[in-house]
């Protein structure tokens, strides 16, 4: 199956006024897994790789990003490659030309004026080399670079200011603060359905949760009522698979070889993807 294109995926779940999920990945088993979990369940799915894991592999952008489009070309469903949470320019300009259709320009955590004029350059760029961009206004909560107010509870963002940040900017879709927090390993976020619905009146592009994996099922179908189109998710996989290990590795304290917890771990992170996928179907 080819690559497609992250827009495209975004746009069927607006039409179908359903959302795709896009899952954060840093092994290769993570890719693996979300392929098998898109494969199992015939789910068109976004396969994202945030500047963090690029760092984690050294920041060599390549070796890992070709690695994930060679699994996407690899599974029987569609599957985007979108390039996550990027502050550092040298990266962002690594994208044009590469596997990605996609970029988030994460300008977030800078004083207002600052993120508007840098997202605006930012947009530019990857729009001039074909890319769908993505963009944040008010933070995103428990990144451990975060402000300290950015913690604050009740940090949302305002559609007025949604509007006019969507309009200055010239982004494609824009990531909102409505009550999730990045890193929640217990699901308990509980989300603003109704400031969901006036930020997606008030803004043309389409919005996007960060941090899913602290919001129960419930609560996820109706962010996508009341209008999330893209759903990030990242950390579930990370607590599915270390608790895995963690199981494999204290059961067995003369294990050595990785394949033998790996294995189970991969299937645990694609069982975990394949019931975000069907929360979403
Ligand atoms: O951009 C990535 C997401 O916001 C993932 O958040 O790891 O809390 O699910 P999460
Ligand atoms: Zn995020």
């Amino acid at each position: 199956m080819t690559v497609v294109r992250t827009d495209e995926l975004v746009a069927q779940a607006r039409r179908r006024r359903g959302a795709v999920a896009a899952v954060n990945i840093i092994t290769l088993e993570h890719a693996e897994a979300v392929a098998q979990a898109a494969a199992a369940t015939g789910t068109a799915v976004i396969l994202q790789l945030s500047e963090n894991a690029v760092r984690f592999h050294g920041g060599q952008l390549e070796p890992v990003s070709l690695a994930a489009a060679a699994i996407a070309r690899h599974c029987d469903v569609p599957i985007a490659l979108h390039l996550d949470h990027v502050t550092d320019e040298a990266l962002l300009a690594q994208v044009a030309g590469s596997v990605f259709s996609s970029v988030m320009y994460d300008a977030g955590a800078l004083p207002h004026e600052e993120n508007v004029e840098r997202t605006r350059r930012a947009a530019a760029f990857a729009h001039g080399a074909g890319l769908w961009v993505e963009a944040e206004l008010g933070y995103v909560g428990g990144k451990a670079d975060a402000p300290a107010s950015a913690h604050a509870p009740g940090v949302r963002t305002d559609p007025d200011e949604a509007a006019a940040f969507v309009a200055a900017t010239g982004v494609d879709a824009l990531a909102v603060a409505v009550g999730s927090s990045h890193a929640m390993t217990s699901r308990t976020a509980r989300l603003d359905d109704a400031l969901i619905a006036r930020l997606s009146e008030a803004v043309p592009v389409p919005l996007v949760l960060h941090g899913s994996s602290g919001v129960p099922d419930d609560e996820l179908r109706r962010a996508v009522v009341a209008g999330i189109a893209k759903v990030n998710f990242g950390t579930g996989l990370n607590v599915a698979m270390t608790a895995t290990i963690r199981g494999c590795l204290d059961a067995d304290a003369a294990l050595v070889d990785p394949r033998r917890y790996l294995a189970p771990a991969r299937t645990a992170m694609a069982d975990t993807v394949g019931a975000l996928l069907q929360v979403l179907a």
